[in-house]
């Protein structure tokens, strides 16, 4: 007994797909047992219609009446075709709510997890896992799972009458089993080698695809529409290599193990003839042999035909299990009052790689200070912002918020509650201007949406639209101006009306006059934060009360 757990152990260690699965699997286990149990009726009634019309042709042949067979017959027609419709329309429905339930599982996780770690993938990759790799899994589940066991019951019950019957002929016809399942273990990780380098060279296309969409001015401006086509074309070669070459592997892996067990049923023959010649067995018990072992054999040779599909769906539970293991951020439960908020920052070192970009550096930012943050480009003024926004984590330092009743909190997630961020570029959301500014704070009336555009010096330009507010922008502000859409990105973050501001070259596209007008109206908008400003900018100074510079690894304060 204990050795069996322990191998069960071993296998639940050895088979994380297997348990990930499952683990996603169980709320619609009720539902895929309905949909087998629907398809174990549909066989059923499928034998049943064979021995009616078996029945009917016997009646008809000795001139016996043949209504009562007929209606029986389309009965059962009616019924097997019922069962198949509402067991189709069930597994579309779970198929539907799995891959929903699962890409909403990944998605809220890829937003969760570390921007850091979640930026190394390229968002078509994270696109083709949200999609087609997720897609799969539900197949997999409400389509191929289910498959799979009908087929094994087929076969046990084969097996066991098989069993029942004669002993040393049901082993015979499974003579080769072993061979096969060993050849479809050998094969299959064979394949799920190529699987995975269809699914990845999927994601270079789709990257490449998103990419290009998105920067089709660059294509264009360049007149580089040829070699994009050229470079589309090689990366679907590429795919098509792979494609055929796993097909190639699947179409080896299921013949041969098709073969191997057409291979047990010839041994089986030859066995049952010499039984039979040395009349050891009837031809009766022949007869009902062969139809038995080749009732063994569908089963097995359907088997056969989903290895490459079962590959498909670990292959693909693989790349979304990777997703799943991200880290997740880390979010403290204790804050501070978020009100006249600074920051501290001690002894920081950070480098995206070996390259140092800080080495024990330190500063401080006092609660209501207005701070300029300047430095050569690339010195590293973002990735201070990324690392108090805590989207990275500093290799040493601390960086800690507190306030004016000495309270302190590390940087974590959850200190963004209270801060206000204007990235550097172009950051809107297609869609209104209202539902752009309302996500710096979504119950906010009318009466705060003009005021942050006041404030953010879009007021004007923006009444002055058709439709005011609720015109529509497209992707990354299509249809307003650089400078325009970066006002709309300030009045987003002034709406949230959080102490910690934060802009990171927001208004670089902006003339000097309207430049001006944002920084007074941020001066004097209803609530003073704390705010720190990148800027390149000797203009933009006069509105601060600290320079700080970043330079030589080092935060060093500027005399003004
Ligand atoms: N995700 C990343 N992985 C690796 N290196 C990075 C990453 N992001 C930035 N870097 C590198 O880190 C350095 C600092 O980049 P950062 O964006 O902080 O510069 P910056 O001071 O904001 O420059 P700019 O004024 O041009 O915006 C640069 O050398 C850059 O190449
Ligand atoms: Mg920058």
């Amino acid at each position: 007994m204990r050795t069996i757990i322990n191998y069960l152990k071993k296998l639940r260690a050895n088979s994380p797909y297997a348990v990930w699965l499952l683990k996603y699997t169980k709320p619609y286990l009720p539902a895929l047992s309905l949909t087998m149990l629907f398809s174990i009726a549909a066989s059923l009634i499928s034998i049943g219609t064979a021995v009616v019309s078996q029945q009917l042709i016997d009646n008809a042949s000795i001139g016996k009446t043949i209504t009562s067979n007929i209606v029986l017959y389309i009965l059962c027609i009616l019924l097997m075709q019922l069962i198949q419709i509402i067991s189709s329309m069930f597994t579309v429905i779970i198929q539907e709510k799995f891959s929903f339930g699962i890409r909403k599982q990944v998605y809220e996780k890829i937003l969760h997890s570390c921007y850091h770690d979640v930026s190394k993938y390229h968002s078509g990759d994270l696109m083709t896992r949200l999609t087609s790799d997720t897609g799969n899994v539900a197949d997999g589940i409400a389509n191929i799972i289910p498959r799979i066991i009908i087929l094994v019951v087929e076969f046990l019950a084969s097996f066991i009458v098989l069993l029942c019957y004669d002993p040393m002929l049901a082993v015979f016809a499974l003579l080769l089993a072993p061979v096969g399942g060993i050849l479809s273990i050998w094969l299959g990780k064979k394949l799920k080698v190529l699987q995975t380098k269809v699914q990845e060279s999927e994601a270079s296309y789709r990257s490449f695809i998103t990419e290009s969409l998105s920067n089709i001015l660059i294509i264009k401006s360049f007149r580089t529409e040829d070699y994009s086509t050229e470079h589309l074309q090689e990366l679907r070669d590429d795919r098509m290599k792979w494609v055929i070459k796993k097909q190639r592997m699947g179409l080896v892996a299921s013949s041969g193990m098709s073969l191997t067990f057409q291979a047990g049923y010839v041994l089986a023959l030859a066995w049952g003839a010499a039984k039979l010649s040395t009349k050891a067995i009837t031809y009766g018990t022949m007869s009902v042999f062969l139809t038995l072992v080749n009732r063994l054999q569908s089963p097995i040779l359907g088997l056969a035909h989903t290895i490459p599909q079962v590959v498909n769906v670990l292959t693909s539970a693989g790349r979304v299990m990777e997703l799943q293991n991200l880290p997740v951020e880390t979010e403290l439960k204790e804050t501070i009052t978020p009100q006249n908020v600074g920051v501290k920052v001690e002894h920081l070192s950070f480098g995206y790689s070996d390259d140092v970009l800080f080495d024990d550096a330190s500063v401080s930012i006092n609660p209501g200070e207005f701070v300029a943050i300047v430095g050569a480009s690339g010195i590293g003024k973002t990735t201070l912002i990324r690392l108090i926004l805590s989207f990275m984590n500093a290799n040493a330092g601390k960086i800690q918020f507190f306030n004016d009743k000495n309270e302190q909190v590390e940087t974590n997630a959850n200190s963004r509650e209270f801060m206000s961020y204007v990235p550097q570029g172009n950051t809107l959301f297609s869609g209104t201007i209202e539902y752009n500014i309302r996500m710096g704070k979504k119950d906010a009336t009318d009466e705060e949406v003009y005021e942050a555009l006041r404030a953010a010096a879009a007021y004007d330009f923006v009444s002055e639209l058709p439709q005011g507010i609720h015109t529509v922008i497209g992707e990354r502000g299509y249809g307003i101006s650089e400078g325009q859409a970066q006002r709309i990105a300030i009045a987003r973050a002034l709406i949230k009306k959080a102490p910690f501001l934060i802009l990171d070259e927001a208004t670089s596209s902006l003339d000097e006059k309207t430049e001006l007008a944002v920084l007074e109206g941020i001066k004097n908008f209803s609530y003073h934060p704390t705010c720190l400003l990148i800027t390149h900018r000797r203009s933009v100074l006069a509105y601060c009360d600290r320079e700080i510079r970043i330079d030589n690894k080092q935060i060093t304060e500027q005399p003004m």
